[in-house]
């Protein structure tokens, strides 16, 4: 089985939902060589504000709707894959050592809930394979983008 899938298998028998899925996935994220900072932000309003997260401490932790390659993505509901953000006008550098970014919006329905985001040190790192697994994670998140109730 591809790693891919693995991680997908791995997530789809967990139990848990909300935040903690949340941070599960992006530690499961964490461990494929190219993916260097892995993170979701929730859309709130007319901003993203940083979630679940492994890597580096960044200070994007609030990003405007249509500031950056984060907030492009919603200002254009359209997910980002940037092989080389140096050639990019609109980059919030995160890390200096970042060379590729993608960003996959989380939706329900037509409602945009967030978006999975991860930097590389590699550029060219990302293509649709990552872009088609990422959103197969997205959907999954949708599902349980709410935590349990508290008993
Ligand atoms: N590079 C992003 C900002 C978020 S950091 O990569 C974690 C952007 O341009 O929106």
């Amino acid at each position: 089985m591809d790693q891919f899938s693995e991680i997908l298998d791995g997530l789809a028998d967990s139990s848990l939902r909300g935040r903690e899925f949340r941070e599960e996935c992006m530690q499961r994220l964490d461990t494929l060589p190219t993916y260097d900072w892995s993170g979701v932000y929730r859309l709130e309003g007319q901003a993203l504000f940083l979630d679940a997260y492994v890597g580096a401490q960044t200070d994007h932790t609030r990003i405007l709707v249509g500031r950056g390659v984060c907030g492009t993505a919603v200002a254009e509901n359209e997910n980002q894959v940037i092989e080389d953000v140096s050639m990019l006008d609109n980059y919030l550098t995160c890390s200096l050592a970042t060379k590729a970014e993608i960003v996959v919006l989380i939706k329900s329905g037509e409602t945009i809930l967030g978006q999975i985001d991860i930097d590389s040190h590699q550029a060219g790192a990302f293509n649709q394979d990552d872009e088609q697994f990422l959103e197969k994670m997205s959907a999954m998140m949708a599902e349980r983008w709410m935590g349990s109730p508290k008993p």
